[in-house]
C-alpha cells in the first residue's frame, strides 16, 4: 500500500479517503497547502516547508497547530509508504462548520495528507528546455500566502498546454513578470541572474530561497529584482523553480526563442547544484 492518505488522523488508502463536505476549504478555498519532495528517502527542506506553512496559517487567523504532532504525523505517513523519491501534499483547512462566510475562532484545523510517488521530469524535456507563454494575472492580491485557491493558475496551466506550450508565467498589468503556475522565475541577464523580490504578489518559493542560496555557492550575482516582458523576451536564460519543477531550463516565452532557443549553461549548472544538494545525483 505504497500510496497513502491521512484524514482525521488515521492512515489509509487514497480512494478510501473523504473530507466532511462542510470542510470550509471544499466550500470557501479556506486552506493552506505545502508540498514536499523526498530524494533518497529524506522529505527536502522539510522545516521550511512547515515554517510556510505556519506563516501561511497565521496569515489567515488559524489556530496554530502543534509542529512536533504534525512532524510526527508526516514522519509515520512519509514511513508507513516506504517510498524514496515522493510528493508529500499537506492541506490544512480552517476547519468543518454549517456554511457561512464568517468563521468561529473555535474552529479546529483539518489535515489531510496524501504521499504518491513522484514522477522525475522527463529528461527529454531537461535537453530541449520548456516553452512558456504570458498571462495576465488574475490571482489575489496575497499570493504569498500558499492557500489552496489555485482556479487562475489551473487555467494559466491548462491555456499554456493547449498552445502548445508547457506553463504560463504571469504578468502583472504594467507588465512586471512574477512567477509561472506552479514555480518561481528566475532570467539571466548580462551575467546576472535576477528574480522577482518577495512582495504579496509571488510565493516566496522554498526552491527559490535555496536557488539563490546556491547561486552565491557557484559565484554568480543573484539579484532580487523587477523585470519586465520586454526584458524577459531579451534575456540571455531564463528558468523556472519549484519543488517538483526542481530547475527547469526555458527556451521560448510566447512563441519568441530566447536566445539561441537552447537549454543555458547557467540553468544546466543550477540544476545540477540543486539536484546535489537535495540528494537526488
Ligand atoms: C505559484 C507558485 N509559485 C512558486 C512555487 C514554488 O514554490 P516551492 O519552491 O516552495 O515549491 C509554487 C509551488 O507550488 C507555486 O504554486
Amino acid at each position: 500500500m505504497p500510496e497513502l492518505a491521512f484524514v482525521s488522523g488515521r492512515i489509509l488508502a487514497i480512494e478510501d479517503a473523504v473530507v466532511p463536505i462542510e470542510d470550509r476549504g471544499y466550500q470557501f478555498g479556506d486552506a493552506v497547502y505545502e508540498f514536499i519532495a523526498s530524494y533518497g528517502g529524506r522529505l527536502f527542506q522539510a522545516d521550511a516547508h512547515l515554517d510556510r506553512l505556519e506563516r501561511s496559517m497565521a496569515a489567515l487567523d488559524f489556530p496554530s497547530l502543534a509542529r512536533d504532532r504534525l512532524r510526527g504525523d508526516i514522519r509515520r505517513l512519509y514511513d508507513r509508504a516506504g517510498l524514496e523519491r515522493a510528493g508529500l501534499y499537506i492541506q490544512v483547512s480552517r476547519g468543518v462548520a454549517p456554511r457561512n462566510h464568517a468563521f468561529s475562532a473555535d474552529l479546529t484545523p483539518q489535515v489531510v495528507m496524501t504521499v504518491r510517488r513522484l514522477k522525475e521530469i522527463p529528461p527529454a524535456l531537461l535537453a530541449r528546455g520548456a516553452a512558456v507563454i504570458t498571462v495576465a494575472d488574475l490571482r489575489w492580491g496575497r499570493c504569498d500566502i500558499k492557500t489552496v485557491q489555485l482556479l487562475a493558475n489551473v487555467l494559466a496551466k491548462q491555456r499554456a498546454l493547449s498552445s502548445g506550450a508547457d506553463d504560463a508565467v504571469f504578468v502583472a498589468g504594467d507588465g512586471t513578470v512574477r512567477e509561472g503556475t506552479s514555480s518561481n522565475l528566475f532570467m539571466v541577464q548580462k551575467g546576472r541572474v535576477l528574480t522577482h523580490p518577495l512582495t504579496a504578489h509571488i510565493l516566496p518559493g522554498i526552491t527559490r530561497a535555496v536557488v539563490i542560496e546556491l547561486c552565491r555557492q557557484e559565484h554568480l550575482t543573484c539579484e532580487e529584482r523587477f523585470f519586465d516582458r520586454d526584458a524577459l523576451y531579451a534575456a540571455d536564460e531564463i528558468f523556472l523553480t519549484g519543488t517538483t519543477t526542481e530547475v527547469l531550463p526555458v527556451v521560448s516565452v510566447d512563441g519568441r526563442n530566447i536566445a539561441d532557443g537552447k537549454v543555458g549553461p547557467v540553468a544546466r549548472r543550477l540544476r545540477q547544484a540543486l539536484r546535489r544538494r537535495a540528494g537526488g545525483d
